[in-house]
């Protein structure tokens, strides 16, 4: 549960009513004009410290889930230490506001251009491959290092119960994964194995059965020593009319698995993006326009609500309104909701989302909406689509 309750617009309960005036205050003081990120380096806090006390291994954040430096720069703070990149510029960046972070290069398609820089001038010893092509750039690029450690990703069956599942796009076979073990361990002085549930994976099982699966490769490789296991990320956030156990249960169900397929002996990693920042993060878009059930925002499907647009009817994502009047900034206790689609700014007719978001009849031009759960693939996925990336981001302290 957050501020923003498990229903939409249930969050204004008494306990919240401190939350609400902290953020309409934050909101008049700024009044912004473009869409504003507000991140709350507490929340990342408190799910940094879920992570670090309840999984059994090594918590690697996911950069891509959300760049932006303070974050990086918060969960360091908070303990991890560990930075899953996706990119070089996600190296550099790692590098350059966490020193002394471990980094693993956990895209299974690198340019070899990034696999060298990433190798001798970022200090990265960690690669993934799904291909004996990408071993073979890695080998070369690195000038044949004797210090590598090399995961091989494994594609999982199909997951139902995530949002969306990687396994079409990345990982080799169980056949395939057992064929680039002998190779890579050939090569690299540490051997690992990894899997990606698939992201916003509500039923643990998920990682059992992907655990199961690293049994059978692993069955497949007799005579091979693998050192580590990386079961991804996947972990859910707390959207809103999602039922989804806590965390606590996704660790118990791994621990599980890793005692039934008898993986106690490798080191153990996950690198979750979503469920450390979703939570972390708020968007501020203000009303251009109303028509009827229809409101014309500052910010769309080519900014920070990517993910409301793309996974229309299956995550909803809590709402806020703030009057532009602060004297009568309406809450959800005092007025009445109706639903209402958004309308993004660009020209593109996709730029659209049906919601429904349940918010006060009376909403016009001029009046905010505060989006929750918006620190995950939020700020990350913008772009200047239209002219319309301007945008500000705010750390705060409530
Ligand atoms: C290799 C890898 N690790 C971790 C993550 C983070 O996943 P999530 O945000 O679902 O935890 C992703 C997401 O794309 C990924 O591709």
């Amino acid at each position: 549960m957050n501020e923003f309750g498990s229903l939409n617009n249930d969050f204004l309960s008494t306990e919240n009513r401190s939350f609400f005036s902290q953020l309409a205050d934050l909101v008049y003081a700024q009044r912004p004009v473009h869409p504003l990120h507000i991140l709350r380096p507490e929340i990342l806090k408190k799910n940094a410290s879920a992570f670090l006390s309840g999984f059994s291994g090594t918590v690697m954040y996911a950069v891509k889930s959300n760049p932006h430096p303070d974050v990086i720069h918060s969960l360091y703070e908070a303990g991890i230490r560990y930075f899953d990149a996706a990119s070089i510029e996600e190296v550099r960046l790692v590098r350059r506001v966490a020193p002394s972070a471990h980094i693993h290069f956990m895209h299974t398609v690198k340019s070899r251009e990034a696999i060298r820089e990433a190798y001798f001038d970022h200090q990265v010893r960690v690669f993934v491959i799904d291909t004996i092509d990408e071993l073979h750039k890695i080998v070369h690029e690195t000038e044949l290092a004797n210090d590598l450690t090399i995961f091989v990703r494994l594609a999982l069956p199909k997951n139902q119960e995530a949002n969306v599942d990687f396994s079409a796009k990345f990982g080799a076979t169980p056949k395939g994964a057992a064929f680039l073990l002998h190779e890579a361990r050939l090569v690299c002085s540490k051997l690992g194995i990894m899997f990606h549930p698939g992201t916003q994976s509500s039923n643990p099982d998920v990682f059992f059965k992907g655990l199961g699966v690293v049994r059978d490769v692993l069955n497949r490789c007799s005579g091979i020593t693998v050192d580590c296991l990386d079961v991804g990320g996947g972990f859910p956030a707390p959207y809103p009319q999602r039922i989804i156990p806590p965390l606590s249960t996704f660790f118990d169900v791994i621990e599980r698995g890793i005692r039934e397929f008898e993986l106690q002996n490798l080191e153990l990693y996950c690198e979750p993006g979503r469920a450390l920042v979703a939570e972390a993060g708020l968007l501020v878009c203000r009303v251009e326009q109303r028509k009827d059930k229809a409101l014309y925002l500052n910010d769309g499907i080519y900014g920070g609500l990517v993910e409301a647009a793309k996974w229309q009817g299956a995550l909803s994502f809590p709402v806020l309104h703030i009057a532009q009047d602060p004297s009568s900034p309406h809450t959800p206790e005092d007025t009445e909701l109706s639903p209402f689609r958004f309308c993004g700014p660009t020209c593109d007719s996709l730029d659209m989302m049906k919601g429904p978001f349940y918010l006060p009849q009376q909403i016009g031009e001029g009046d905010w909406i505060v989006v929750g759960l918006t620190g995950a693939y939020s700020n990350a996925c913008r772009t200047d689509f239209n002219g319309f990336g301007q945008h500000r981001f705010l750390s705060v302290d409530f």
